[in-house]
Order: structure tokens, then sequence, then C-alpha cells
């Protein structure tokens, strides 16, 4: 059993399992890992309760993040255009590097900045739940490509400030990343690594232009004049790389996981059109927690759940086992959307790394189910369930087909 296994969450994520591992064996070593992220041969230990998850997470000269990194197998490919994004991704830094990093990125998100995307955002979701109205008068549709893709990439385009007609490109650049652990998608990493290599000159170019014209936007704001304060444009560029990555496909998949969620627990979508609660979001986080798993590696010799870590020791930590840890969650197979408190790790486990966009992820999901709502009600699953995406860390949905009549 390999939860970091491609194979396996194309068909589900092993929920049964991680019971039992809390249960019997919490911090597990696995011998072998097949996930993808390029280190297939090595074993990690896997880690499943929520107090252990969270002790990872908030100890980074413990558990470092630098050899860590979904987007490794980029690297090869982009190492050969002289730059090392292994090492410019804020996600693969350590304090004290990522303190600098994140204090200036963070400037980008404060409440302010990201209230102020709401009227913008929410004419999007509606005119996207209109535009899923129109669909649906043909029959059913995908809800993944018609109504979840969308608003995710939207969103970060509206954050850094890329032109209406740059956007197509934008998008087409990030989904490319994202899809190549998945045969169906025919995406090599040969052609989701120049994606990306596009995207960085892309966000590059972008700062160059605001650095001589400043703009209202969050690009001005961060890379204003190179010094201390502000990120170098290869810096920017690698963030804007990490936003279409973080942003993208996990606020995606929590969208169309959401929905799968109100289909498949009619009196939950009735509850939520009638009293919109604003902690759905949040629980419909914790049901699907997109980002199943993040590793970290051992700094030096330690003990984590009476098990001996040695230096180097490569360690997963499993937020959606910690996500239905009952010694947390009361009923934590239960989908309930007015859960109160709701300390799930969806976002991470609280550490210095702790998900830079939680507060758009849920301001997203809000607008977009309250457009859904007010528009489609009488949404209903078209097919007996949704297909799954092949991928090492991410529990993804490819294709939800729904209909509203
Ligand atoms: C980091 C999940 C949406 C930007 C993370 C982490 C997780 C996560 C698990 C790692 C935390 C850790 O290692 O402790 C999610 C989920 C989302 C979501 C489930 C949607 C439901 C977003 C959005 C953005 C974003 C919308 C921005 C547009 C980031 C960034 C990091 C991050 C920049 C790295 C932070 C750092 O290294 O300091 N996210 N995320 N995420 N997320 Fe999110």
């Amino acid at each position: 059993f390999d939860a970091t296994d491609p194979d396996l969450l194309h068909d589900r994520v092993p929920l049964p399992e991680f019971a039992q591992l809390r249960r019997t064996a919490p911090v597990w070593w696995c011998p072998q890992r097949r996930g993808v992220t390029g280190f297939d041969d090595e074993g990690y230990w896997a880690v499943t309760r929520h107090a252990d998850v969270k002790y990872v997470s908030t100890h980074p000269e413990l558990f470092s993040s630098t050899t860590n990194t979904a987007i490794i197998r980029f690297n090869e490919h982009i190492q050969r255009e002289q730059i090392d994004a292994q090492r410019l991704i804020m996600l693969n830094m350590d304090p004290p590097e990522h303190t600098r990093v994140r204090q200036i990125v963070q400037r980008g998100f404060t409440p302010r900045a990201i209230r102020g995307l709401e009227t913008a955002l929410r004419d999007r979701a509606r005119k996207i739940a209109e535009e899923a109205v129109a669909a649906s008068a043909d029959g059913s549709f995908d809800f993944v490509t018609q109504v979840a893709c969308e608003l995710p990439l939207q969103a970060i385009a509206e954050l850094i400030g890329v032109p209406q007609e740059d956007r197509a490109r934008i998008f087409d650049w990030s989904n490319k990343m994202v899809a190549y652990d998945d045969p169906e998608y025919a995406i090599t990493e040969e052609v989701g690594a120049n994606a990306a290599v596009e995207l960085i000159g892309y966000a590059m170019n972008l700062a160059a232009a605001r650095k001589e014209c400043p703009a209202k936007d969050i690009v001005s704001q961060l890379v204003a004049a190179e010094g201390e304060g502000n990120l170098r444009s290869d810096e920017f560029g690698f963030f804007v790389l990490l936003l279409a990555v973080a942003g993208n496909e996990t606020t995606r998949n929590a969208i169309s996981h959401g929905m799968h969620a109100f289909l498949t627990h009619p009196e939950q979508w009735e509850l939520y059109k009638a009293t919109r609660p604003a902690t759905a979001a949040e629980e419909i986080v914790r049901w699907a927690t997109p980002v199943v798993s993040f590793q970290r590696t051992a700094t030096r010799d330690t003990e984590l759940g009476g098990q001996k870590i040695k230096a180097g020791d490569r360690v997963g930590m499993f937020y959606s086992s910690a996500n239905h840890d009952p010694e947390v969650f009361e009923d934590p197979d239960v989908f309930d959307i007015t859960r109160d408190p709701n300390p799930h790790l969806g976002f991470g486990g609280g550490g210095p790394h702790f998900c830079l966009g939680k507060s758009l992820a849920v301001m997203e999901i809000d607008l977009i189910f309250n457009a859904l709502a007010d528009a489609l009600p009488d949404l209903r699953l078209a097919a007996d369930g949704p297909r799954r995406l092949r991928a090492a860390w991410l529990n993804g949905i490819k294709e939800l087909r729904v209909s509203s009549r």
C-alpha cells in the first residue's frame, strides 16, 4: 500500500487504509514509493494522525522543505534554461529565506487585497453559472470544464492583473503544467515544462512592464523597486508559476468535489440553498482535501509517534487522513456544512508554508456555490460518478456529468 501511488489515487483516496494506519501504525515506514515526484524507489514515513501532521508542519527546523517538491520533474527541463526552479519556489524554501519571500508576497494577500477582488469574482461566478444554465438546456454537461475550471484561473489572473487578452494563454499554460501525470491528457513532461518556462517568461515581462509603469495591482506592489523589500523579476516569475500550480487545480477540485458532495448528500444541498452557511466552504475543503499529501525531509535524527526518524528520511504528511481523524472530528465521515469549529488541515498544518491563498480559495468556493444555488438549484448527477484524475498527491476529478432536468 502506497498512498502516493497514482494508480491508487486514480481510483480512490484510501480512507479505510488511513483509518487502519491511524489506529495501528500512525507513523509508518512505507518501503517503496511509486509516486511520480522523482523519488520512485525510496521509502518514506507515512504520517496519518492530525496531531503528527501538525507537528511536522510546524517544525521546519526538523522537517525541511528544500528537497520537497511537486514540481521537481519540471526542474530537470527548466534547468536547461539556467534557472534553478527548486531554489526559487517558496514552497521549497526553509526559513530564513522562506520568511523573507513570504513577508514580501503576503502584501498581495492581505484581507483588504482579497476583498478588493470580490466584486469582479462575484460577477464572474454569476456569468459562469449563467453559461452553465445555457449548457444544461442541451442536456447533461461536464461540471469540471463548464464550471469548476474557470473561476480559480480568473482569480489568479485578477490578482496579478493579467490583461483580458492574455488570459487564454495563461490558462493554457497553467492547465498543461498540472495535467502531465494523467496519460489521458497526453501532456508529456516536456510540454508541461515548456508551458512552465513560457509562463515564467510572461510573468517576468509583466514585472518589467509594471516596474516601468506601475498600476494598482500586486505585481506593481511586489516588484516596485528591486531591493530588500521586493521580489527580483526571476523570483516574481516563479511566484506566478507557484500560484498557477498551487491555486488552480486545488481550487478547481474543491469546487468539483463540493458539487459532487452536495449531489450525493441532497439534504446538505437543500440546507445550503436555504441558509448559505459561511461554514460550508471549509467543510468542502475538509471533505475534498484536494491536496492528499505533501512531503518534508528530516534534517536530523528525531522521533515522531514513537518511531525513530533518521536524518535524510522522507516524511509524507497525509492531510486526507488527518482530516478524517476521529480524535479531532466528531463523525469525520459525515459531510456537514454547518461543522464548526472545523480545524481541518486541507490548507496545511499551520506552519510557515500554510496556504497563502486560503482566504481567496474560501471566497471563490462561496461565490461559485452561491451563484449555482441561485441559477441551477435543481442540479443532479447525470452519470454514476466522477471520473478521477491520475495523480500522485492530488484528489482530482476530471469529469463530473450533471444535468438540471
Ligand atoms: C500552499 C492547499 C488554494 C497559493 C498550500 C499548501 C496546501 C495548500 C496544502 C501547503 C501547506 C504547507 O506545506 O504547510 C490549498 C487548497 C486550495 C488552495 C486545498 C484550494 C481549495 C490556493 C490559492 C492560492 C494558493 C487560491 C493562490 C492563488 C498557495 C501558495 C502556497 C500554498 C503560494 C505556498 C505557501 C508557502 O510556501 O509559504 N496550499 N491551496 N493556494 N498555497 Fe494553497
